[in-house]
């Protein structure tokens, strides 16, 4: 059984059905999470860069030379194009993601821009803690470059569990990482829960995925994306709520939902400068420096 499909079915088995976020990039998945980075309402991806871009010189000078530098998850090159453009003389850049066919062309169009650095694209899923096969592990001064706040879609012990795994995976010496800062409840619903829908189309299109690849009847017009603020729990989550009593087909298993009951998709959790840093103290690495825009939505924090 692929584990696609494992984590579907016992996802959809359990008294509250949920779904591991990572499942929503696939390559549709991917290019709708793009088009979520430009939209107005979504904060997230403009304040990062430009929290980037006025920060790059003093960020490189912690950086130093040569370095080796591994996206986990390596999305549009925007960034990652600003972060290696301020280093010295870097040594190499390793995309790293799931979809083949994804990270094939982040890598190809990265060596387009930066054509004299060395680019090693790497399968694999970031979230297991299995070391990755390859030399450039032997390089003195790895780097891991994790923006967009993806941490935050970990539940926080698996937060801590993925920090400690960079260690045993690919056995860096830095972390340079995207933290989505606690703000109001208002510009976070606004955020994922965008004007234009396209919020809406990438956590149905984590459906389509399992009809397609798992041979599975959702009628997609029978669920909702929805988006909520757990004040409790400091994040934001997706769920896809059924429309209806409807019983839906995984392969030769059938599961029920009741009218208004959710699949909990994605928990985007948002971080204070202080609950961050006692999260990573957890992991083994400690916050070394934090840099914010001025209006304190988000940051970029350096760890090692
Ligand atoms: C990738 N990740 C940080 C995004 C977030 O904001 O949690 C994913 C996302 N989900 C809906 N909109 C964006």
């Amino acid at each position: 059984m692929s584990k696609f499909l494992d984590e579907v079915n016992r996802g959809l088995s359990g008294k509250v059905k949920k779904l591991n976020p990572k499942w929503l990039y696939d390559f549709s998945g991917s290019k709708l999470f793009e088009e979520i980075t430009k939209l107005q309402e979504y904060y997230v991806t403009r304040t990062e860069i430009r929290i980037l871009k006025q920060n790059k010189s003093e960020i490189a000078n912690l950086i130093g030379k040569k370095a080796t530098v591994i996206e986990p998850g390596a999305g549009e090159s925007i960034k990652i194009s600003i972060f290696l453009k301020s280093l010295k003389d870097p040594k190499c850049y390793v995309p790293s993601d799931i979809s083949k066919k994804y990270i094939k062309k982040i890598g190809k169009k990265l060596k387009k821009k930066l054509p004299n650095l060395s680019v090693h694209p790497v399968v694999d899923d970031f979230t297991s803690p299995k070391k990755i096969n390859s030399k450039i592990l032997k390089n003195k001064n790895i780097v891991i470059f994790f923006p967009g706040s993806t941490i935050g879609n970990f539940e926080k012990k698996d937060a801590i569990q993925f920090l400690r795994n960079l260690k045993l995976k690919y056995n860096p010496k830095k972390i340079i990482i995207g933290v989505d800062l606690i703000k109001k409840k208002s510009v976070l619903l606004k955020a994922y829960n965008d004007k234009k829908g396209i919020t809406a189309k990438f956590n149905i299109n984590l459906l389509n995925r399992i009809n397609k690849e798992l041979n599975a009847n959702f009628d997609i017009k029978l669920f909702k994306h929805s988006a909520i603020y757990n004040k409790s729990k400091n994040r934001i989550e997706m769920h896809l709520i059924s429309l209806k009593n409807q019983k839906v087909k995984v392969q030769n298993k059938t599961f029920n939902f009741k009218k208004g009951e959710t699949i909990h998709t994605e928990s985007s959790h948002k971080y204070s400068p202080k609950s961050f840093s006692q999260l990573v103290n957890k992991s083994g690495w400690k916050v070394k420096k934090i840099w914010t825009d001025l209006n304190r939505q988000f940051s970029i924090q350096y760890l090692i």
